[in-house]
């Protein structure tokens, strides 16, 4: 197996980088960096049905990842979860093709570990020792457990407010963590002022080109479970946006290998905490960019992310996509995260549960229809927000 990586490409100017350097965003115009292959040659040396007897992790898509020598990946045996068809919630909705996603599969129970293991590896290709970034709790908790497997030092910034769960399981892998007042907005300021002193490389969300390439594995996954088709509606609790990028991305490259030859694109839904919802806001009024949420406030901790950095590129994929944004409050998504235990027995996190909760509104107002095929994101697990259900 070989990566056919070739370049990173500027999102908004088109500018190329040469991806044997280290880079972050865009050296002209500060925009997102996306990574770029030579998908004309995956597509003559590899057809999906090779992939069959492939370990199933996110690395048997590894022509279209970014590490070049497989001995610089650090792996936890992230990806391969299951997409499960959710009979029982669906027969109370009333839909016949609903799939639940359950990344709390995933090794440090989210699907943030699918960024960080593509992430973390091709940045020791590129000779970083020492990381940093600003998280709401679970990146934070991924990289310190892949910064392990791979022998480097993370420095960790995260929100007081951030889970317990996350905050320890970043001490205990031995990474350095900070705690400051506010929210992730604040935390990657205070990371900015300390790397100004101690040089570490900025692993933010999207200001970083490589994390959204463990993500996009998410769409290859997806579309593989379903026999190399995709499904009518992808419903998504978006903080960052991350993983709808990267699904994106997923399509378009596998679109552009004939991969799909008989699949539109999903419609992607993006899914915020009525506390902290730029992206829906920015979504109704039609606008190109976010602007900054104020006083930003939920218990879903992965959804407190006031300024996504790639607000444009979010905007434009659920308007390419014909999809839509919406809000939930905290108390539909943890009510959502009760219903899909009892119904399917999956413990989801509050911000995946709150995908089930959209769903609701989306049936209800006829956006969606029982007959499509839904997937639902749960991005992780529940039992890493104890705090929010004892007592
Ligand atoms: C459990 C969970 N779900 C969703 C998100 C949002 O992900 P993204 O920033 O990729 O939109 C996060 C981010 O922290 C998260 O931890
Ligand atoms: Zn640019």
């Amino acid at each position: 197996m070989k990566s056919y990586l070739t370049h990173l490409e500027c999102t908004a100017c088109g500018l190329i980088h040469d991806a044997s350097e280290l880079h972050t965003v865009c050296t002209a115009c500060a925009k997102v960096l996306y990574p770029r292959y030579d998908l004309a040659s995956v597509a003559r040396v590899l057809s999906p049905w090779d992939l069959a007897p492939r370990e199933q992790n996110m690395w048997r898509y590894f022509e279209v990842l970014p590490v070049l020598d497989a001995t610089n990946v650090a792996t936890l045996g992230e990806g391969g979860t299951p997409l499960m068809r959710a009979n029982q919630l669906g027969e109370s909705l009333g839909c016949t093709d609903l799939y639940i996603k359950d990344e709390g599969l995933n090794p440090t129970a989210s699907f943030k570990a699918r960024g960080m293991a593509a992430a973390v590896s091709k940045a020791k290709e590129l000779g970083v020792t020492k990381m940093m970034v600003p998280s709401a709790g679970n990146a934070a908790g991924a990289m310190a457990a892949y910064a392990a497997r791979a022998g480097l030092e993370a420095h960790l910034f995260m929100p007081k407010s951030t889970p317990q769960s996350n905050i320890l399981e970043s001490g205990i892998a031995g990474a350095e963590v900070e705690l400051v007042d506010g929210h992730i907005g604040d935390a990657g300021r205070i990371a900015r002022e300390r790397a100004v002193t101690t040089p570490m490389f900025d692993m933010s969300t999207m200001k970083e080109p490589y994390r959204v390439e463990g993500k996009k594995t998410l769409g290859y996954e997806i579309a593989e479970s379903l026999g190399w088709t995709l499904p009518d509606v992808i419903v998504y609790p978006t903080g960052g946006g991350t993983g709808l990028l990267g699904m994106w991305k997923a399509f378009a490259e596998m679109e552009e290998m004939g991969w799909l030859p008989n699949s539109n694109r999903p419609r992607m839904i993006a899914v915020q905490a009525e506390g902290c919802a730029p992206v829906v806001k920015a979504f109704l009024e039609g606008a190109d960019h976010c602007e900054p949420w104020e006083n930003a406030q939920t218990v879903a901790a992965g959804l407190r992310v006031p300024g996504p950095y790639a607000d444009y590129l979010i905007l434009q994929c659920l308007r390419e996509s014909g999809g839509t944004a919406l809000t939930v409050t905290d108390d539909e998504a943890l009510a959502c995260v009760r219903e899909i235990a009892v119904a399917e027995g999956i413990f989801a996190c509050p911000e995946g549960a709150a995908t089930l909760a959209a769903l609701k509104k989306l049936l209800a107002d006829g956006t969606i229809d029982k007959d499509e095929r839904i997937v639902l994101l749960n991005t992780g697990s529940g039992l890493k927000y104890l705090d929010l259900f004892s007592g």
